[in-house]
């Protein structure tokens, strides 16, 4: 059984990162020398995903373009035998992946988000991707979670221990160990408070999800922040299918806040083959704090 689509949720308002998400969208922001959104497609790509679904909003364009052929450009590297550029900028869209493109007209929750791609993947296990959720791991996360997809064949959701004063954060899981690095999932609630937590195992923003999950975001009420969630659509499949938490090998940058995004920035930037030499002696010569 294989994952061959994956929707990334690209619509919402990003309010926490303003003004510069103010007229663009912020899985466009750049983490080094690449736009949040590549870091997400190329981890879908390496997992065996060709078909990239975009749910997209305002301010859709910069993501299309992204990757989309820029012919002039190309043509400038070429003529000026700039070949190694000209290979970066042709590796953002390989030749055997598809990028589709869907609008959501109103940013009401990422569940309904999730929803806007359900005709375009038909009945098939699908990947949903949060870009904002920067993850880098020796081997790519979704990879690791189609691994445990194939096999368990059920929906396969990401997470991590997070502390307990951040619970409000995340969607929540608590279930029964199946082994170390999964929990068969019992129970699943959107940003509780710490006291209403069944556990500290917080939903990082991968997930890879049965076509059943849309029937059951589609007959959801509104539930936290008055947005369709995703998470209520999840709890409901839990009554017909199981549904595992897959404890991730890797980091997670929350690039939808300025401090996860900055730490991105750094730890991406001093392990970085081009300049990561030369921005250690730059940080070692800072002095911070004084
Ligand atoms: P967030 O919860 O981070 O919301 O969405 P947001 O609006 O993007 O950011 P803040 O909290 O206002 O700063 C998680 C993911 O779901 C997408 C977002 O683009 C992000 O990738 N999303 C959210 C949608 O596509 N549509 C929505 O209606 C809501």
């Amino acid at each position: 059984m294989i994952v061959n689509k994956a929707i990334f949720p690209v619509a919402g308002l990003g309010t926490r990162f303003l003004p510069a998400t103010k007229a663009q969208p912020k899985e466009m922001l750049p983490v080094v020398d690449k736009p949040l959104i590549q870091y997400a497609v190329e981890e879908a790509y390496a997992a065996g995903v060709r078909e990239m679904i975009f749910v997209t909003g305002r301010h859709k364009r910069p993501i299309e373009d992204h990757f989309d052929m820029s012919y002039e450009l190309e043509q400038l590297l070429e003529a000026q035998h700039k070949h190694d550029l000209l290979e970066v900028v042709r590796s953002v869209k390989p030749d055997d992946m598809e990028c589709i493109y869907v609008r959501q007209a109103q940013a009401l929750g990422l569940g309904h988000a999730v929803l806007c791609g359900q005709r375009l993947v038909g009945k098939e296990p699908f990947a949903v991707l949060l870009a904002d959720d920067l993850m880098v791991g020796t081997k790519p996360v979704l990879a690791q979670m189609v691994e445990q997809f194939r096999e368990w064949r059920a929906s396969i959701i990401a997470v991590q221990e997070v502390p307990t004063e951040h619970t409000r954060r995340y969607g929540i899981v608590a279930g029964t160990e199946v082994n170390e690095r999964l929990i068969d999932v019992q129970r699943i609630v959107e940003k509780p408070s710490p006291e209403a937590a069944p556990s500290r195992l917080g939903v990082a923003g991968r997930y890879i999800l049965t076509p059943g999950v849309f029937h059951e975001i589609a007959t959801q009420p509104r539930g936290v922040g008055g947005e369709i969630q995703l998470t209520d659509g999840i709890a409901s499949l839990l009554r017909r299918e199981k549904v595992f938490a897959y404890r991730y090998e890797g980091k997670r940058y929350d690039c939808g806040s300025k401090e996860g995004f900055l730490e991105a920035n750094v730890e991406l930037a001093l392990a970085h083959p081009e300049i990561g030499d030369r921005f250690r002696q730059f940080l070692g010569g800072l002095k911070i704090g004084g």
